[in-house]
C-alpha cells in the first residue's frame, strides 16, 4: 500500500472528525518520523505536546513493555504493587499532597472540574446547584459534553447543545475581568491554560498568572491550571505555571516565578506520548471531598500507566529537557525572527520554550497556513495550523542544537520559495 491507499482507507472507514496533513507515518525514533514511503521528517508537532520525550524513547518503552508482561489492569477493585509507587513519584514531582489518576487530558479536566464544584458545595459552603467556574475565551479543554459547553469555538460547540451551565467566561489575559467576574456569586474556580496552546499559543503578561492566583485566594476561590498541553517541560520550566523560572536540575518552584495553582491538571507528556494518562493533583483540602464511588475510570492508575508515567518524569529529569527547552526555545524564537525580518510572508512569532506560533500574513480562513505546512512537508519538516493563519511549532524536547538550526534552514527555504 501506499500514501494514498492508507488515506483512502481511512477516509471511507474513519469518522472525518479530524483532518490530517496528507502524510502517513509508520515509525518514529527520536526527533523523527518516517512516512510509508520511508521519507524522513522532523516532527514539529509532537502529538500536540505528549511526544516531549521524543518519539519510542527506550526507557520509557522497557518501562511499557516490562510492565506489559507483567500485570497490565487490575481496575481499582484492588490495589495493585505499581500505583502507590507512581502517586508517591508524581506528587512529591510536583509538590502536591494527592493525584487523581485518568486517562486522558478531556477527562482530567472534568475531573477537576467535578472536583472544584463539590469542594465549592461541601468545604466552600455555596449553595447547591449554584457553583460557577470562570474560564477564558479562546479556551481549549478538550471535547466533552461539559467542555465544549464553554468553549467559543463555533466548530467545537455547534449542533453540540444543550450546553451545561455554571461557567462564566472572561477575557484571556485580562487581570481586571478577572476582578470582576470574582465579585459575582457563588464563584468557586478559575480554569485557565497559562499559554493558551490550541489557540495559537497565546502566551499572557508575565504577571497574569500571579496576579490570578493571589486575587483567586482573596475570594476563596479554586485557581486551577490545566497544562494538559503546557506542562511537563515544554515551555522552558517543569510547568508553564512557574513563569520565568531559572532551574538548573529538577522544579525547584522558586518563589518570586511560581504561581501554585490548587489543583493542576496534566496529561499527554506525562506518558511521553506512549499511552493515555493524565492526572489531577491537588492537597488534602481538595482531594478529601472526593469519596470511594464518587468519580473513577476503569483504567485510570492501572499499572502500565503508572510505570510508564515514572519513566516518562525522569527522562524529563534526568535529560535536562526543562533547561534544554528554554534554550532551544530563545534560539528558536531569535532565527525566526531573523527569517520574518527578511520576509513578509509571516507576521511574527511567539511562544515560550519549545511551545512557539508563526503568524502568516493572510486572513484566517485563507489557505496559506495549510499551504505552508504541505510545503514544510516536502521539505521534511512536519507541522500544522491551527485556527487558520497560525502554525504551531512544537518539536520534542530532545532536540539539539544543530538540528534545529536544521529545522530552521528548512522552514527559511520553505518560506523563501513559497508562492501563494
Ligand atoms: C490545554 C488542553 N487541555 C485539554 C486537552 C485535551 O486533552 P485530550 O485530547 O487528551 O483529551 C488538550 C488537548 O489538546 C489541551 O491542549
Amino acid at each position: 500500500m501506499n500514501t494514498q491507499d492508507y488515506i483512502e482507507v481511512e477516509d471511507k472507514y474513519g469518522a472525518h472528525n479530524y483532518h490530517p496533513l496528507p502524510v502517513v507515518l509508520s515509525k518514529g525514533e527520536g526527533v523523527y518520523v518516517w512516512d510509508v514511503e520511508g521519507k524522513k521528517y522532523f516532527d514539529f508537532l509532537s502529538a500536540y505536546s505528549a511526544v516531549n520525550q521524543g518519539h519510542c524513547h527506550p526507557r520509557i518503552i522497557k518501562a511499557l513493555t516490562d510492565q506489559s508482561e507483567t500485570l497490565t489492569l487490575t481496575s481499582r477493585a484492588f490495589y495493585n504493587d505499581v500505583l502507590g509507587e507512581y502517586e508517591k513519584y508524581v506528587t512529591d514531582t510536583f509538590g502536591f499532597d494527592k493525584v487523581l489518576p485518568m486517562n486522558t487530558g478531556a477527562e482530567a479536566v472534568e475531573t477537576a472540574l467535578k472536583l472544584c464544584r463539590k469542594w465549592a458545595y461541601e468545604v466552600k459552603g455555596i449553595p447547591e446547584n449554584q457553583a460557577t467556574i470562570i474560564v477564558c475565551d479562546g479556551n481549549f479543554h478538550g471535547r466533552t459534553t461539559t467542555i465544549v459547553s464553554f468553549s467559543n469555538d463555533p466548530d467545537a460547540t455547534k449542533n453540540f447543545g444543550p450546553y451545561t451551565p455554571g461557567f462564566v467566561k472572561i477575557p484571556y489575559n485580562d487581570t481586571n475581568a478577572l476582578e470582576e467576574a470574582l465579585k459575582l456569586p457563588n464563584i468557586a474556580g478559575f480554569l485557565v491554560e497559562p499559554i493558551q496552546g490550541e489557540a495559537g499559543v497565546y502566551t499572557p503578561n508575565d504577571d497574569f498568572m500571579r496576579n490570578a492566583k493571589s486575587l483567586c485566594a482573596e475570594q476563596n476561590v479554586l485557581f486551577i491550571a490545566d497544562e494538559v498541553q503546557t506542562g511537563i517541560a515544554r515551555t522552558g520550566s517543569l510547568l508553564a505555571v512557574c513563569g520565568d523560572c531559572k532551574c538548573q536540575s529538577t522544579c525547584e518552584r522558586q518563589e518570586d516565578t511560581y504561581a501554585r495553582p490548587d489543583i493542576l491538571i496534566l496529561g499527554k507528556a506525562l506518558s511521553g506520548g506512549v499511552y493515555p494518562v493524565s492526572a489531577v493533583l491537588a492537597n488534602n483540602n481538595i482531594m478529601n471531598v472526593i469519596k470511594p464511588g464518587q468519580h473513577g475510570s476503569t483504567f485510570g492508575g492501572n499499572p502500565v500507566a503508572a510505570k510508564v508515567a515514572i519513566a516518562a518524569l525522569e527522562v524529563v529529569k534526568d535529560e535536562n529537557l526543562i533547561q534544554n527547552a528554554r534554550k532551544l526555545g530563545k534560539l528558536f524564537r531569535h532565527g525566526m525572527q531573523k527569517i520574518i525580518d527578511n520576509n513578509d510572508l509571516v507576521v511574527s512569532v511567539r511562544g515560550k520554550g519549545l511551545l512557539n506560533a508563526i503568524i502568516i500574513n493572510d486572513s484566517p480562513d485563507s489557505s496559506t497556513a495549510w499551504d505552508l505546512c504541505v510545503a514544510m512537508k516536502e521539505n521534511g519538516l512536519l507541522a500544522k495550523p491551527t485556527h487558520g493563519n497560525i502554525i504551531r511549532f512544537a518539536p520534542p524536547l530532545v532536540m539539539n542544537e544543530s538540528q534545529i538550526n536544521e529545522c530552521l534552514e528548512i522552514i527559511e527555504k520553505t518560506i523563501t520559495a513559497f508562492k501563494k
